[in-house]
């Protein structure tokens, strides 16, 4: 290829870094990760500065982020919310050290080091005391209000005592690693395709349109900076910003250290380094900030990034190896799962010899074929993902992989729709199903048997002890002590624990029995419409898309499980052998918002009322995850009504809101949930 000259290679980095901001910031899809972005970032820098001339305004450098999604409304950020600039080494870190140092004249000054979180920025407004706004970072000028979504997050105070009239704070939300693995989870059992790490998951989470869909994911925040200054002049450095931060009530990461020296920010690194896999968020780096806000404001910032930080990046968890072979697992739906086997490779610390390949089509979208060099990551999740192939390392003997036509386990003729990304195995006789079902089946949130583990199910079936779920209710203690390195002591635990599965709460039961789609929620949403499984057994399809989550795909699953005559039996045998298929009453429904007691729910407060404020009733509201509007319409669910209304209440009766006076307001706030429950029966007043 012909050399560029540095005017077409900088319009063509131009291209290529907008397109990745645009995947990254819009689109929650990024296909770099960031080491490979600063790669980019960095040549485009180096010819900037070496040919002033080629700076253009809207050059990827000068600018903080992507540009806002429409679907939000647009936030103009108090002071622009920068980036920073990274160090990839010891030696670029004492350089940074180095500089700054220059800049203060020789004087020493302290570090916070912190854990540099891998989620989204957010910038929370609180006004006299209460969160009245929480927005995305955005481009870092402007960025989008997520305020309903924030406020479902629990550790995001809705109101703090003692606080300024204005006050702004910035930090990290992300979703936890444990709660990525369970989202997964619940997406391999409905069939659809696993998230690729919890950065993106967790951006996508916050930029939903729907609340409720943020509040199910249990996301979290470390707030790790202050960003306003009226009411903090007491306050001389980001150490005691973060410490006066944590007294009102934010979530402060207890990691972070003060340093004195660059050997301390070095040691917390490398502590950091060795241990980032063990802490339940992800950590990109590290990052270094100079503590006394009057030398802060001495070094001030150079485009987009402050001079007195900088990330301390730990090194980029990905590596190439071969792709020896592609091996086919065979799921508990039947899925016919490809995973890689890999020429082993050390990745952040750990040899990884196999990673997940989806299905068959993401094989060949990312092109990757039998015999390639591969680029393999581990994100967030234990098992590695294959990245792509390196293509430039092709000899010609590479091979495409094809799905075989048959079950690799019994042998029968493997199905494929257009509709399901994946290849099955039909046969649910299929031993490699029966193995996965039965994991599942005594997997804690399911029958919870807990002392028989996935090596014993193995034995078990292979000593034709158990042909089907409901052997295991006829298991007995002596038949477990034959049985090669079965000690009295786990035999009696075992035995023990089936015995206690028979009265676990229907949903569990349900949610064990692997019926595809299923999933723990899902089996909650069943629970609370019958009664039993054989009221559910008995359903239409029009009775199960009633329920609000219910779709036809689940549905059909449903219906197709409880049509064939071996579960029909199968119930039986569990019925038979005293396992509860029935619950003694309905649940009551969990509000949607899961313990968000006003989630999803609109108030207006009018007029005077005696016992607080409308600032400390707004406040109250908000707590419990309501929202408050200032005018009446179709979509306000309560008025809260007091002394000297005015209008709103004629237009509340018009539209049939029910009215709140204040003890009935007080009431609501007390005991939301038995309130909530007799929303259906109108005005309260
Ligand atoms: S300080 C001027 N502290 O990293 C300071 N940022 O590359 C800018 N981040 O957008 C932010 N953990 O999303 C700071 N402890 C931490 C952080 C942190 C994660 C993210 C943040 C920011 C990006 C900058």
């Amino acid at each position: 290829m012909a050399q560029l000259s540095p005017e077409q290679r900088a319009a063509e980095l131009r291209r290529e870094l907008n397109f990745h901001n645009h995947r990254y910031y819009t689109l929650d899809d990024s296909v770099i990760s960031d080491a490979e972005y600063d790669v980019l970032l960095r040549e485009l820098r180096a010819i900037e500065a070496e040919h002033p001339g080629l700076l253009t305004a809207d050059s990827p450098t000068q600018r903080v982020g992507g540009d806002p999604s429409p679907a939000f409304d647009e936030v103009e950020h108090s002071r622009p919310m920068l980036s920073l600039g990274n160090a990839f080494d010891f030696d670029e870190l004492a350089a940074w050290h180095r500089r700054v140092s220059g800049l203060l004249d020789g004087a020493d000054f302290q570090m916070v080091c912190e854990l540099k979180i891998d989620g989204l920025a957010v910038n929370l407004t609180y006004e006299n005391g209460v969160l009245s706004q929480g927005a995305t970072r955005g481009n870092g000028i402007t960025g989008e209000d997520v305020s309903r979504n924030l406020r479902t997050i629990r550790s995001i105070p809705l109101a703090v005592e003692n606080a300024p009239s204005h006050l702004e704070v910035r930090g990290e939300v992300y979703l936890p690693v444990a709660e990525f693995r369970r989202l997964n989870e619940e997406r391999a059992e409905r069939g659809e395709q696993r998230y690729a790490n919890p950065r993106n998951t967790g951006a996508g989470s916050i930029r939903q349109l729907d609340p409720k869909i943020t509040a199910s994911r249990n996301m979290q925040i470390w707030v790790y900076s202050l960003n306003s200054t009226e009411g903090v002049e007491f306050i001389e450095s980001h150490w005691e910003a973060l410490e006066w931060l944590t007294d009102l009530g934010f979530r402060i990461n207890p990691k972070n250290r003060l340093c004195s020296s660059l050997g301390e920010v070095e040691d917390y690194y490398r502590y950091w380094l060795e241990r980032r896999h063990d802490l339940p968020y992800e950590a990109d780096g590290v990052v270094v900030k100079v503590s006394p806000l009057q030398m802060q404001d001495q070094l001030g910032v150079v485009g987009r990034e402050p001079r007195w930080a900088v990330a301390y990046k730990f090194p980029a968890e990905r590596a190439t190896t071969r792709l020896l072979e592609i091996g086919i697992n065979v799921g508990r739906t039947g899925s016919l799962n490809p995973y890689a086997i890999l020429a082993p490779v050390v990745v952040s610390g750990a040899t990884v010899q196999h990673a997940s390949l989806h299905n068959e089509e993401d094989i060949h979208r990312k092109d990757i074929r039998v015999g390639d060099t591969v680029v393999i990551e581990r994100a967030g999740d234990v098992i590695p993902q294959v990245v792509g192939p390196v293509t430039d390392m092709r000899t010609g003997t590479e091979s495409v992989f094809r799905m075989p036509p048959n079950c690799p386990e019994c042998g029968s003729d493997v199905l494929k729709t257009d509709e399901d990304a994946m290849h099955r195995c039909p046969n649910p006789a299929c031993p490699a199903q029966f193995y996965e079902l039965l994991k599942h089946f005594v997997s804690k949130g399911a029958a919870d048997i807990d002392g028989l583990g996935e090596r014993w199910c193995g034995i078990l079936i292979k000593n034709n002890m158990v042909a089907d779920v409901a052997d295991l209710y006829r298991l007995k203690k002596e038949r477990l002590l034959e049985l090669d390195r079965m000690g009295d002591k786990l035999a009696t635990r075992i035995i023990a624990n089936i015995e206690a599965s028979k009265t676990k709460p229907l949903p569990r039961l349900l949610f064990a029995l692997g019926i595809t789609h299923v999933g723990a929620e899902v089996a909650d949403l069943l629970c609370q419409n019958f009664l039993g499984i054989a009221e559910l057994a008995a359903a239409t399809e029009e009775d199960l898309t009633a329920i609000d989550g219910i779709g036809p795909k689940i549905a059909d699953s449903i219906i197709g499980w409880f049509g064939e005559p071996d579960n029909t039996a199968l119930l039986e045998k569990l019925h038979v052998a005293g396992v509860k298929l029935t619950q003694d009453a309905l649940p009551v429904a969990t509000h949607s918002s899961t313990d968000i007691p006003f989630g999803g729910l609109t108030f207006v407060v009018t007029g005077t009322l005696a016992g607080f404020s409308r600032t400390e009733a707004e406040a109250q509201i908000k707590r419990l995850g309501g929202k408050v509007t200032s005018s009446v319409t179709k979509k306000t669910n309560y008025v809260v009504v007091g002394a000297s209304p005015g209008s709103k209440v004629a237009t509340a009766e018009k539209l049939g809101t029910p009215l709140l006076d204040e003890e009935a307001f007080l009431q609501l706030l007390e005991s939301p949930p038995e309130a909530l429950a007799d929303e259906q029966q109108g005005s309260l007043v």
